[in-house]
């Protein structure tokens, strides 16, 4: 990293705002070690052999994967099992157990009696415990969780020291948790008169084309104040004020009408800032800016659920943290690129799986335009995995809800909130209370959306009520019960919280092409004729009928978008699989045919015409090689080599012919696959083909954007494929290249979507997996041109240019 050991200080909004509130982002100037070190909470302790790393950072995703690391004897009882195996990649075979420390020493300029500065950490995996000075100021338990301390009696003039021991255990998590400072952390300098952490709340209780309601409510700190808010439109352009000095237990409350609001959805997501300023008497002693979306959401037995008074189905996608070879470090970047894909799959909602999401996944969800489902927990009181939440629920559940409330709630975004996924306390009467207490929370923090909890024990929970208590009923998988849970609980409608779990490789089939659950190969690879599933789960089309057939059904959240490290279901126990095979695009972020399968649905902007599988069959030859077509398009004919094989159309007599074109007796013979797709009055609609590579030629590279931002943080994702002499792309290759960046910007990480790869991601070398890999270019603090050069034996290797421009402030 060439960025300076200073650290960066961001003051946010106006001129005005920087005499009022600063926020110092402790992004620099970190020391690291793993491991106990007693007294490294001292101010004089000597930390000048410790790593220099930047924050947000993941101590753990540089490997070496491991296959005895959290290694897990268990039978995971959510899954059926009944018995305790061997698990080996469960949480990503990487090395997050242990503890470890942070220290950076940093300066705060302004700090004098009359000021206030907070400390807030958007997650740290996991236990932190925080010292400021060689005194412990607090500390917290969940890793997923947001929290700040007010630090400001404990604050020195000039240098302070602040260390944080982080503490991961064995059999904590279902999935890789990551570790460390993973997330920001940061310093908010304000007046002691001020508005409170969080304080600002904004609601839109009345939304029609003509008006607007904005209600806002603040918290604050102080007497004799005057609260001025005014909100402005996109363009900055002031469109309504307010003033009001009437205090209400510590809280202003404005109602400001918006006229002829641009209401915001997934299709528009139409921005608003507010800016609230605090005067003591007439003198300016604090400003928030906020950003928020006016727009309405309801959910009902009669219209589903509905935005802005229209009916609409979630089209969505649960994600894990992690950003694949970048591991759990936050990094907006990255977080835009998924987004970005997920806007072409025409996905419109993400599921936080199952925990809180970064403020930058929920910024972006507003600027892009995604409905948000953010859930808290995997556990309750009752455990998953021995060391999970189970142990810190008591005493911190309703802290970690209600700072995740407070936090986000004025996301518009955000449409639902989730206290949970799957919880074992979905048995008995004490889980009941539970889910009531829990939903209370949220709804005393925030009266304005309503609570899910995703549940598997469907049945158990009809009998207990618990199921009946939520204000939305999530079921995941069981298809099989939505009627019954339909008309067993009161709500009238049901959410798929979570669907399908159907499993694949990226490029990789299997014959002979059949319906098959928990399928294993001796590759450890899933076949791409997307076909298998769990013994708990389904197809993607058996929960298709769902949603289009019953009204009833308010949408779905697919299991899973990308690919995450950890859970290498059907390969729990077979070494070295060590990441999952759930997603519709993989680990590196390259789509998997399955995301065509969806495309065909959710994106009715685009046409989607995808054939599979690829045309590389060398001893196949003769043999019969099943061809799938994923359209949009109801009809199509396959050519092989220019012959016919017939005109398909979807049809309702299994549930896969009614959302896939298969031609199932196709006889492999090298040369062109076609796949012409016809109108229903039989005039030719869009056409594509799939040819017989030659042997790997040549490297070829693609960006997804040439042009970055000179801040050190931002990345440009490369694709990089192999083609033949006349440039076909070579789908099984296997190559290994190496990866050069030089000018302004640095090699970052690799990946190549391989489950059961373990070759380092930030090592500049790695093989391709089914033809593909993708490249992480990072840009530095000075811009320029940046140069990326691919190379491999016995190929034409391949440079790219790309540019980093100055940050725009
Ligand atoms: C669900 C669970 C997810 C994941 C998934 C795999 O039951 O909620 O976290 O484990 O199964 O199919």
């Amino acid at each position: 990293m060439r960025t300076p050991l200073l650290f960066i200080l961001l003051i946010i909004s106006t001129t005005v705002l920087a005499q009022s509130r600063s926020i110092i982002e402790l992004h620099t100037g970190w020391k690291f070690k793993k491991g106990n070190f007693e007294n490294a909470y001292q101010i004089d302790f000597n930390d000048t052999g410790w790593q220099n790393v930047t924050v947000p950072h993941d101590w753990a995703i540089y490997g070496p994967f491991d296959k005895e690391i959290d290694k897990q004897t268990v039978a995971i009882t959510q899954n059926g099992e009944t018995s305790a195996t061997e698990k080996t990649g469960r949480t990503g075979s990487l090395p997050f157990i242990g503890n470890a420390w942070y220290r950076n020493t940093f300066e705060i300029p302004e700090h004098t009696e009359n000021k206030k500065t907070l400390l807030l950490f958007e997650g740290a995996m996991s236990e932190p415990q925080v010292y400021l000075n060689g005194v412990k100021i607090g500390e917290w338990a969940y890793g997923y969780a947001y929290f700040y301390f007010d630090i400001s009696k404990h604050l020195k003039p000039g240098k302070n020291t602040l260390a944080v021991k982080l503490s991961n255990e064995s059999f904590s998590s279902r999935w890789y948790p990551g570790a460390g400072l993973y997330r920001k952390v940061s310093l908010i300098t304000k007046n002691a008169q001020s508005i409170d952490q969080w304080g600002t709340f904004i609601t839109t209780p009345l939304v029609t084309e003509k008006e607007a309601k904005v209600n806002i409510k603040t918290a604050v700190t102080g007497s004799d104040l005057k609260m001025v808010t005014s909100i402005y439109d996109k363009t900055g352009k002031r469109i309504a004020s307010d003033s009001t000095s009437t205090l209400y237990n510590s809280k202003f409350e404005q109602n400001i009408k918006v006229n002829n609001p641009n209401l915001w959805s997934p299709e528009n997501p139409y921005l608003y800032t507010s800016v609230s300023r605090l005067y003591v008497g007439n003198k300016l002693t604090d400003e928030v800016k906020t950003t928020f979306g006016i727009r309405s959401i309801s959910y009902s037995s009669e219209n589903g659920f509905q935005l802005n008074g229209k009916t609409r189905k979630f089209k969505g996608v649960c994600l894990h943290h992690d950003l694949g070879p970048l591991g759990t470090a936050v990094n907006k970047a990255a977080l835009r690129r998924q987004m970005t894909i997920l806007k072409d799959l025409g996905c419109d909602a993400i599921r936080s799986a199952h925990n809180m999401p970064s403020f930058e996944q929920l910024e972006l969800a507003d600027e892009m335009g995604f409905l948000f489902l953010a859930e808290s927990f995997d556990e309750w009181k009752k455990p998953k995995v021995e060391n999970g939440y189970n142990r810190f629920f008591d005493d911190y559940a309703e802290k970690d809800i209600t700072n995740l409330v407070r936090a986000t709630r004025n996301h518009p975004s955000i449409v639902m909130w989730s206290a949970g996924n799957e919880v074992p306390d979905q048995y008995g009467s004490e889980g009941v209370k539970r889910a009531k207490w829990l939903q209370d929370i949220f709804h005393r923090e925030d009266p304005t959306r309503p609570v899910t909890v995703g549940m598997d024990q469907v049945k158990a929970t009809m009998e207990s009520g618990f199921g009946a208590i939520l204000d939305i009923p999530g079921l995941n998988y069981r298809v099989h019960l939505y009627e019954e849970a339909y008309d067993k609980f009161p709500q009238g409608f049901i959410l798929g919280s979570e669907t399908a779990s159907t499993v694949s490789s990226r490029g990789i089939y299997k014959f002979p092409v059949k319906k098959a659950s928990m399928k294993e190969y001796p590759d450890l690879q899933s076949s791409s004729y997307d076909l298998e599933y769990c013994s708990w789960s389904n197809l993607p089309e058996d929960d298709f009928i769902l949603q289009d057939d019953k009204p009833w059904v308010i949408g779905e959240f697919v299991w899973t978008g990308f690919d995450y490290l950890g859970e290498p279901t059907p390969y729990d126990t077979s070494w070295p699989a060590r990441s999952s095979y759930f997603g519709m695009i993989d680990l590196a972020g390259i789509p998997k045919d399955r995301y065509y399968l969806y495309r065909s649905r959710w994106n009715t902007e685009k046409e989607t015409l995808h054939i599979l599988p690829h045309w590389n069959w060398e001893g196949r030859e003769g043999e019969k090689t099943p061809v799938f077509v994923y359209t949009n398009y109801d009809r199509a004919e396959l050519f092989v080599n220019g012959k016919s094989q017939g005109i398909q159309i979807k049809n309702d007599s299994t549930p896969q012919t009614r959302y896939r074109l298969m031609w199932n007796e196709v006889i492999y013979e090298p040369g062109t696959l076609k796949v012409i797709a016809y109108t229903q009055d039989g005039s030719v609609a869009a056409e594509k083909k799939v040819e017989t590579a030659g042997k790997p030629y040549a490297i070829q590279l693609e960006a997804d954007r040439k042009t970055i931002t000179a801040d050190g943080n931002d990345l440009s994702f490369v694709t990089v494929s192999v083609v033949d002499k006349v440039g076909n792309i070579c789908p099984t290759a296997t190559n290994r290249l190496n990866f050069k960046v030089t000018g302004n910007g640095e090699f970052k990480a690799v990946a190549n979507g391989d489950p059961t790869s373990l070759e380092a991601f930030h090592k500049p070398t790695m093989k391709l997996f089914s033809g593909k890999l993708v490249v992480l270019v990072q840009s530095d603090i000075t811009s320029g041109d940046i140069r990326l050069k691919v190379s491999g034996t016995s190929l034409k290797s391949a440079v790219l240019k790309l540019k980093s421009t100055p940050i725009n402030y």
